[in-house]
């Protein structure tokens, strides 16, 4: 079910587990004046969404932001063909029976001058086969003044059971906008991700979505930029994050 945001956009949630901790996951919708949607990290969907998607425009990009969150994206395309499914760079080896419309390689571009993203380029995580590079596109929807992420920063708070929250709270993503100790400790290029974070900062948002966490309604720059802090210190990694 949709849940409207802020003028031309829209968010939907479902549980997700992960690691045995609740984390949830969320998709965003951005309707441009085109009266075209964006979908950016599609969940499954349902009866109820399809009807408001349907109701509100006209779905003409699915968007896959990273390596990780494209389960449910040919469901989408399925229902509807004529829009274009967008994925980033490397899925198409780590899911080879998938056919898409664009692979995003450009590292920085624009939606019809309405949403700009680019890359966040060097960001890892570890997960079961070790380091891995995420590929994560990140998106900004300039009416809404709004920053869409997917992985690379969590913020759980007290809305999550308390199992997650005390996960959280040892990996240093608890009550703020960050990633966690393990996925800095899993990015080494952070000369790289320094320069996402500069480009990110440059963007006037001031809300903040994620896939995993609460929605930052305000403040979400410094939020953003504190929860980042990590690139910009010479020694990251013998200090205590
Ligand atoms: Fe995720």
């Amino acid at each position: 079910m949709l849940r409207e945001i802020d003028n031309n956009i829209w968010v939907a949630e479902q549980p997700l587990k992960y690691w045995g901790l609740e984390v949830g996951t969320r998709m965003t919708v951005i309707r441009l004046t085109s009266g075209e949607l964006i979908v950016i990290s599609p969940i499954q969907s349902d009866k109820t969404t399809i009807e408001q998607l349907n109701e509100i425009g006209n779905v003409a990009y699915i968007i896959a932001p990273n390596l990780y969150h494209h389960l449910f994206v040919y469901e989408f395309k399925s229902i509807y063909q004529k829009a274009q499914l967008w994925v980033v760079p490397g899925l198409v080896s780590k899911r080879p029976e998938l056919s898409f419309d664009k692979e995003i390689n450009n590292k920085e571009g624009s939606i019809q001058e309405e949403v700009d993203y680019l890359l966040f380029d060097g960001f890892k995580v570890l997960d079961l086969t070790g380091s891995s590079i995420v590929n994560e596109f990140v998106f900004f929807h300039q009416k809404s003044r709004t920053l869409i992420l997917t992985d690379i920063a969590f913020h759980f708070d007290e809305t999550f059971s308390l199992k997650t929250r005390f996960a959280a709270q040892i990996l240093g993503a608890y009550k703020v906008l960050s990633p966690s100790r393990l996925d800095k400790l899993a990015t080494t290029d952070k000369e790289k991700v320094k320069d996402s974070v500069e480009k990110i900062l440059c963007w006037d948002f001031d809300r903040v979505i994620m896939a995993h966490g609460s929605i930052i309604e305000t403040n979400g720059k410094q939020k953003f930029k504190q929860g980042y802090e990590w690139v910009f210190e010479k020694n990251y990694l013998s200090k205590k994050n």
